[in-house]
């Protein structure tokens, strides 16, 4: 697939992260010159490796569930990276501090059998749970319905900076280098399912609009709350931003 986009390297003048200075130990090891890349294949083992030790662990759902060792995370985690339309936030000595992992989605045809249920053909009984929490989200909103216009969008499917280099903005320069690429390729909205209030405030702060909300204290099954992660995080929701 063509991107538009081929290897380009951004300096970005991270106004915020001025304030890494004021962050305690170790201070010295925060590099705050950051550039935003493209990823590329090649990076999949330096991408699951930073992924490992922060997503993997620290976004809530994984958090609650004490995910663990993953396969199918790790699948899912780089499976769409061959799209060419997934950034990387390196600083200076090259280590990957954040990324905004994208996958290109396209309206189901008409004639296309329904997909399998996620959590049907997941074996990882901790993961199984996100997963079926993934299919609920899926059986009660679907945003080619409220945007019967678009035929293709982008997903931002995984947002994962860094603990060291947190409240800088990095998140938000990597998505805003994702609005560059749709713009670029003619792709007419941006969705993101965010489980954590962290990564919603980052879509706020872009005037992203919330279309979907469902709080963990109502999604139950056999009558049982299934997710009570720790605070702020009391909702999955979806955020969305058309591109003009
Ligand atoms: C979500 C995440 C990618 C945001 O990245 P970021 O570069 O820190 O984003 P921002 O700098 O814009 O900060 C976003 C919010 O994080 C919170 N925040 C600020 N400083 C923080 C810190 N040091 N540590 C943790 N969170 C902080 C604030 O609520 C901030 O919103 P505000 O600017 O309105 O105060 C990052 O928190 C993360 O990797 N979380 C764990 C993985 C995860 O949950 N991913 C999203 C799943 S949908």
């Amino acid at each position: 697939m063509s991107t538009g986009i081929s290897g380009t390297t951004e300096k970005s003048s991270l106004a915020k992260l001025d304030s890494a200075e004021l962050v305690s130990s170790p201070t010295d090891e925060i590099d705050t010159n950051i550039s935003i890349e493209l990823i590329t294949e090649d990076d999949a083992e330096e991408v699951l490796k930073m992924l490992k030790k922060f997503f993997f662990k620290d976004e809530p759902l994984n958090t609650f569930v004490d995910l663990g060792e993953c396969k199918e995370l790790e699948k899912y985690s780089t499976k769409s990276l061959h799209e060419h339309c997934s950034f990387k936030a390196v600083n200076s000595r090259g280590e990957i501090v954040g990324v905004n992992i994208n996958g290109l989605i396209n309206r189901p045809k008409e004639t296309d059998e329904p997909p399998a249920k996620l959590a049907d053909v997941c074996a990882h009984p901790k993961f199984k749970k996100i997963m079926a929490l993934m299919d609920h989200v899926d059986e009660n909103f679907n945003i080619f319905d409220l945007y019967q216009d678009v035929d293709r969008l982008l997903d931002i499917k995984i947002m994962s900076v860094d603990s060291n280099y947190r409240g800088l903005g990095i998140a938000g320069k990597l998505t805003d280098r994702t609005m560059q690429y749709v713009k670029d390729n003619n792709i007419k909205l941006v969705h993101v399912l965010c489980s954590s209030h962290f990564s919603a405030r980052v879509m706020e702060k872009m005037d992203f609009q919330e279309v979907y909300k469902l709080p963990y204290q109502d999604y139950l099954v056999n009558g049982e709350q299934v997710f009570d992660p720790a605070k702020p995080h009391v909702a999955v929701r979806i955020l969305t931003k058309r591109i003009n």
